[in-house]
């Protein structure tokens, strides 16, 4: 008798749940794996942080359930963070829903929002949660590309008036993943109007926020006057606070959208662990000069890959903002071709561009992840391995 339901027909494993235990059976047999692939931050947050999580954890009152909108502190911490970094100001009674990571809430909202045969805008590539989220709903992805002469923004023009009636929400996600690219505000502007000639819901995903270089800031899609009416921001302390495994994130913007997942979310889980929110508060409030400095530390590392990927004769740029750097491939190789070939014979992991999507295969992914010393030696591997 098979079990699986209709609705796994569509959706395909992680491709790093797969990768983690190819990596795994490597190091069992002796080799040193250097992983530029996933983005989960190597460094430590903030010892405050810790202490705060550390001490809340002695106290007796802090281990039940928390409620399921967490408390008003962690969404006032939240408030204070989109005014102190981007000028937005959030009703933390209404306009800010913690969560449990930030891709819990960009799968969950499309259960919460979608029905079969409503159709979801989302960028090729992209990150693949909006398109398993999408399919498990039943709903239908269109693919809008992602090209570098446009800067590796969707051109919202060219969408089928036709599709664009039957799409409920439009997914964009700057700093982006996989490409690294970021968005102006004149671009959000342009995407809260399309989505008001349309009747659509915008969800942009901004996980990458404040990891940014060379002086630049990323704003705020809710920087635009009247987003809120049809937008809902994802962040998370995964990657600005080096937190990736306490799973806090945080929904903010349009209240009726938040309402309808957090009724979703108080059947799918029971909130956070209180002393992991009590370390929130403190990543959230406390001095963020820290954070500078490890943004330093990620573009040092960033332009050791740029420069030995220039020199190797590969057209690599510096990006503005993100963990990565996006990576045009030498010609001759689909993107599964090249990661695996640099796995098999220089021992460092890359992540394919076709795990984004179609329009990804001709590119490689590479994480800033792992200490100089180490992403140092990885470039040297794959020159070695380019150039022998
Ligand atoms: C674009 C993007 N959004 C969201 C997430 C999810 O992050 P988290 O669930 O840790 O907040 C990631 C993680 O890699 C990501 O790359």
């Amino acid at each position: 008798m098979a079990f699986t339901s209709r609705r796994m027909d569509n959706l395909t494993p992680l491709f790093f749940a797969a990768l983690d235990e190819r990596i795994a059976a490597m190091k069992t047999a002796g080799v040193d794996i250097i992983r530029l692939d996933v983005g989960s931050p190597d460094l430590a947050p903030d010892p405050a942080i810790v202490t705060a999580l550390s001490q809340s954890a002695l106290v007796l009152d802090r281990h039940g359930y928390t409620s399921h909108n967490g408390p008003l502190v962690l969404r006032e911490a939240w408030s204070q963070l989109y005014w102190r970094e981007f000028g937005v100001k959030l009703n933390p009674e209404n306009e800010v829903l913690p969560l449990l990571g930030s891709k819990e809430g960009i799968f969950h909202i499309l259960l919460a929002l979608i029905d079969p045969g409503d159709v979801v805008l989302i960028p090729d590539p992209g990150y693949p949660t909006y398109t398993q989220g999408t399919t498990i709903s039943g709903g239908i992805p269109y693919f809008m590309p992602l090209r570098p002469e446009r800067g590796f923004l969707p051109d919202l023009s060219v969408i089928p008036a036709g599709i664009a009636q039957k799409a409920k929400v439009l997914w964009l996600n700057y700093p982006n993943n996989p490409t690294a690219a970021t968005a102006s505000l004149e671009f959000f502007a342009e995407a809260v109007e399309f989505a008001q000639q349309y009747d659509i819901l915008v969800c942009h995903d901004a996980a990458y926020s404040l990891i940014t270089y060379d002086g630049f800031q990323s704003p705020s899609a809710l920087q635009i006057p009247s987003a809120k009416e049809r937008m809902v921001e994802f962040n998370s302390l995964s990657k600005s606070h080096n937190m990736a495994g306490w799973r806090v994130g945080v929904a903010v913007g349009n209240n009726k959208a938040l309402r309808d997942l957090l009724t979703l979310k108080t059947h799918a889980d029971s909130g956070h662990f209180m002393p992991v929110l009590d370390g929130a508060v403190v990543a959230l409030t406390g001095d963020q000069r820290w954070l500078h400095e490890r943004n330093l530390v990620y573009q040092q590392r960033r332009d050791i890959i740029v420069s030995e990927l220039i020199q190797m004769g590969l057209m690599a740029t510096k990006p503005k903002a993100s963990l990565y750097v996006w990576c045009p491939l030498p010609q001759g190789y689909t993107s599964l071709e090249f990661a695996e070939a640099v796995l098999d014979n220089a021992y460092v992991s890359l992540t394919p561009g076709i795990v984004f999507g179609k329009m990804g295969d001709r590119y490689v992914r590479f994480s800033l992840t792992s200490s100089l010393e180490r992403t140092r030696e990885a470039m040297q591997r794959l020159k070695k391995w380019m150039k022998p």
